[in-house]
């Protein structure tokens, strides 16, 4: 069978199953969303956010793209992340990596990959930020999987660093924002313990008043 077709059985089996489990499954999810978490993760095919975390549609707002980056001038991901703090309302925002992120590990070389190779300058920078930790590493593996972990911790703080994160926490100290690891050998999943919930942990020249008022 062509894979599509299989993706469109797949898709029958998968409505009979809920149904069998609450006939109401898909009339209660078409009354609205309201999910707690933003997961904003790597496009990688092995790290989808649901069944990872055992949750189920309409727990989870998701957003994905390569090595999972929170880059500032993304009006994609300003857009879900306005969107998820302000009007939905979510309570928290994972940023979840993986170890063997081929974004990641591009980053680590030289060779030219396209247009992507500006995506991936960003965690380049990342390097440059923390090159005399990375550098002190020997073992490429590790130096790897630590490049993982800082791209993580980066993408956090750059959250942090948002008007629309900032004032969240000004006018409902919420959401905090998490940094995470996934790994694609066990399965689970690493929490950075770097979470954020005010901006007093920033350094001065990235926290932000509230805005005038005109
Ligand atoms: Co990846």
């Amino acid at each position: 069978m062509e894979i599509y077709k299989a993706l469109l059985e797949g898709n029958k089996k998968w409505v009979n199953q809920r149904l069998l489990e609450d006939p109401e499954f898909f009339n209660n999810l078409a009354k609205g969303q309201s999910p707690q978490v933003l997961w904003i993760g790597c496009s990688d095919s092995r790290v989808p956010a649901n069944e990872i975390t055992g949750t189920k549609p309409g727990e989870i707002f998701v957003h994905r793209n390569i090595a999972n980056m929170v880059v500032h001038t993304d009006m994609n991901m300003l857009s879900v992340l306005d969107y998820s703090v302000n009007v939905l309302h979510v309570r928290h925002v994972i940023v979840c990596g993986h170890y063997g992120c081929g974004g990641v590990k591009a980053a680590m070389g030289s060779q030219q990959f396209g247009i992507i190779d500006n995506w991936l300058r960003n965690i380049k920078d990342v390097y440059r930020l923390h090159q005399t930790e990375l550098d002190a590493i020997a073992d490429e593996d590790a130096r790897f999987d630590r490049l993982v972990e800082l791209n993580v911790m980066e993408q956090v703080f750059d959250l942090s660093k948002t008007s629309i994160i900032q004032n969240a926490w000004r006018t409902r100290n919420s959401p905090v924002v998490h940094g995470w690891v996934y790994s694609l050998k066990t399965g689970i999943i690493k929490d950075l313990d770097v979470s954020f919930d005010s901006s007093t942990k920033l350094p001065p020249i990235y926290q932000i008043e509230s805005p005038m008022i005109v």
